[in-house]
């Protein structure tokens, strides 16, 4: 039976168009879900937009929309952008989706009588930029860190609650270990917060009109990260033929929302009844002068200017080159640059079309060309960067070096020791290439074309220096 493999993004808010940190998770979940396709497994990649709350309903007035009218507007936006990325999701979920809805009110009454839900009066300091209460330590000179020109909102009103507590209290296999939640550094984090944990979550609003009613209680809607988690579970409810992908393989996030996907989502689900994700890793961020970059600080780049400067594929390569798997990284155009022409332009790009030319008229053979499982491990982990380095340092710089030690240029063209080393090289070259395919796809694609039959005279793809 063929394996199955469904690996998810976060789904992004509407109130902001995609800029590169959007990207990054994007880019690295379609790297991980390509690369799985490779592997000859069927696989579920889900993406998509996160559509109720208070965030999205002020974001909508404040352009004179309805709230659905402003998400049909902003959606269609996603969408296209990650085309534009040559994201291959299967699936956009959006969680006004009817069918999502459906799914979320049945979980939330599954969750009811299972007794895992009470309710009480909460009192707190709320974010509607994460839209998330916020404690007191979690705040910096009153501030919340990621939004710190935002004001806070002070919220006092009865609540629905999910018993976390006692769904912690009544699988302690799962939360003492979070066994599943990578990097381990971020998953002691997670650990250490559940001991320090002393509210359950609030998984209702009162004042919120924009959102999924709660079934049993008509006056609340139910809490936008509690609807919108769900969307990974849900999507493989109404997608035909999706249901035996749960549990999902991946949820590919960023480190700001690990609490929601470390813990709290498995908090939901195990008083649901329903298994949980086999794994939820948390990346880091993309800084512009040390501040997470974010439309609300206004340092953004946007996707598509990358696209437009080095073109979809580079785009891709540079974004998994610096991707922030562990630590945060700041990027810059001119960062993007120099790496756009040390690894793409004057070394791959170089290397490919001086061995087309000196090729020319060689029959090369189709092997079959098998991923190394050292290479496929870094993938895995989201080492895009430690990835990137191994095709280059195994392949592309022990080419570039022994092209210029033999120099076949000095030799006959029909010089035997000239046709085995150019064969040789370019079957290498081969190898890289089916190892670089998940993240540059057509450069990938127009480099195996090229060199995989006989080598005629025409236009190599390369990538011009900028
Ligand atoms: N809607 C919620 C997620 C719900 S998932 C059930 C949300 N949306 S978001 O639009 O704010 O997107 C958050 C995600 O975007 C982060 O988890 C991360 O994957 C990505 N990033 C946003 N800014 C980023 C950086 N500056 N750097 C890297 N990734 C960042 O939270």
């Amino acid at each position: 039976m063929t394996k199955k493999f469904f690996v998810t993004t976060p789904i992004y808010y509407v109130n902001d168009v995609p800029h590169i940190g959007h990207a990054c998770t994007t880019i690295a979940a379609d790297i991980l879900a390509r690369s799985h396709r490779q592997r000859g497994e069927e696989v579920f990649f889900l993406t998509g937009t996160d559509e109720h709350g208070a965030k999205i309903a002020q974001a909508a007035e404040k352009e004179g929309l309805s709230p659905l009218e402003f998400c049909d507007k902003i959606a269609p936006q996603f969408e296209e952008n990650w085309k534009k990325l040559d994201i291959s999701y299967d699936y956009f979920i959006r969680t006004t989706n009817p069918e999502h809805e459906k799914v979320v009110q049945a979980l939330i009454l599954k969750i009811k009588e299972n007794g895992y839900i009470y309710d009480a009066t909460y009192k707190g300091w709320y974010c509607v930029g994460c839209e998330a209460f916020k404690t007191p330590d979690e705040l910096v000179d009153g501030k919340c860190v990621e939004h710190p020109n935002k004001d806070l909102e002070w919220y006092e009103e009865k609540n629905w609650f999910l018993n976390l507590r006692k769904v912690i209290a009544d699988n302690p296999t799962v939360f003492e270990k979070l066994a599943y939640s990578f990097p381990e550094n971020k998953r002691n984090e997670m650990l250490g917060k559940i001991k320090i944990m002393e509210n359950d979550v609030s998984i209702s609003r009162a004042n919120v009109k924009w959102g999924i009613p709660i079934p049993w209680d008509t006056e609340q809607t139910v809490y936008v990260w509690f609807d919108a988690l769900i969307n990974y579970y849900s999507a493989t409810r109404f997608v035909d033929g999706k249901a035996e992908f749960w549990p999902a393989d991946v949820h590919l996030v960023g480190k700001g929302i690990n609490w929601f996907h470390s813990v709290i989502w498995q908090g939901m689900l195990l008083a649901a009844g329903i298994d949980i994700p086999k794994k939820v890793f948390a990346h880091s961020h993309y800084n512009t002068a040390g501040q997470k970059m974010s439309k609300s600080l206004g340092n953004v780049i946007a996707p598509f200017e990358l696209v437009n400067k080095f073109g979809v594929d580079a785009t891709r390569y540079m974004i998994a080159k610096s991707f922030p798997e562990n630590d945060d990284s700041d990027i810059t155009w001119e960062k993007l640059t120099e790496t756009y022409n040390a690894d793409l332009a004057n070394n791959l790009g170089n290397l490919v079309s001086r061995l087309a030319a000196l090729a020319e008229g060689l029959e090369i053979d189709k092997k079959e060309i098998k991923i190394s499982i050292e290479y496929l491990e870094k993938i895995d982990n989201f080492a895009l960067p430690s990835a990137c380095e191994w095709v280059f340092k195994n392949y592309i710089d022990p080419i570039n070096q022994k092209l210029n030690e033999v120099k076949p240029w000095k030799l006959e063209a029909n010089d035997p020791v000239r046709i085995t080393f150019l064969k040789e090289s370019i079957g290498n070259l081969l190898i890289a290439t089916h190892h670089l395919k998940p993240i540059m796809p057509n450069a990938a694609k127009d480099i195996i074309e090229h060199f995989e039959r006989k080598i005629e005279k025409k236009q190599t793809p390369v990538f011009a220096r900028i």
